[in-house]
């Protein structure tokens, strides 16, 4: 009975949500466009050139390519930044706990990040050693909702996409997981994650009973 357990990382084991939003604010506000908490939601789990895209939308910006390019660069800076100071302290509550408990039980455990940073945030947090396989940012073409990344870890792990189950904060990943038949988990609220097969508002929330449940299934 071996499952696959993906997890995303910003949002769902770290709360590097908010760095992304205060990078992305800063280019925002640099342009003159109004970038709210709302509009940041459409960003998460979304590729960082998609996210710059979306954000020259909101404010009808048409822009080169150098000038995108700076941007990027620029937004990068800011949030390696904020990344500067973050050690164990910053994994998010009862995130340990389950990882600790998939392991314990002999499950596979990957990461499906969009992000280009990854590797070395779960390094800073000291929690790479959970993972049994890795697919982030530089390894897709395909940005979420697209359901390469998650594709990609459970092949990585052999295990068919209906014996996945994946963690999620974002709208655009519960949609990919939800497209490759896998089971979505939304952590977070309802109001913005309603698509997500089960909800909650963070792990603690998520009980061994609930992973047996999973696990036997
Ligand atoms: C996702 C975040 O995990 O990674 C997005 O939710 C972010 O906000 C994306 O844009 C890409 O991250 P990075 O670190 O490569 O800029
Ligand atoms: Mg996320």
């Amino acid at each position: 009975n071996k499952k696959a357990f993906i997890f995303d990382l910003d949002g769902v084991i770290v709360d590097t949500a908010k760095y992304h939003y205060l990078a992305w604010q800063k280019i925002a506000g640099a342009l003159g466009i109004e970038f709210t908490p709302e509009h940041n939601e459409e960003l998460k789990g979304v590729s960082r050139v998609r996210s710059l895209d979306i954000i020259l939308n909101l404010g009808k910006i048409n822009a080169t390519q150098e000038d995108k390019d700076r941007w990027l660069v620029q937004k990068n800076e800011d949030y390696l930044g904020y990344l500067v100071h973050m050690d164990e302290n910053e994994i998010l509550p009862g995130v340990l706990p389950v990882l600790q408990y998939l392991k314990d039980q002999g499950q596979a455990i990957a990461l499906g990040s969009a992000s280009k940073n990854a590797r070395p945030i779960l390094e800073k947090v000291n929690i790479i050693s959970y993972f049994d396989a890795i697919v982030d940012g530089n390894d897709v073409t395909n940005a979420k909702p697209d359901p390469e990344v998650f594709v990609q870890a459970a092949r990585l792990l052999s295990i068919d996409a209906e014996k996945a189950i994946v963690f999620e904060d974002s709208v655009a990943g519960i949609q990919a997981a939800n497209i490759a038949n896998m089971t979505s988990i939304g952590i977070g609220e309802e109001s913005i994650l309603h698509e997500a097969q089960y909800l909650f508002p963070d792990f603690t929330h998520i009980e061994t009973d609930f992973l047996d449940m999973l696990i036997k299934r």
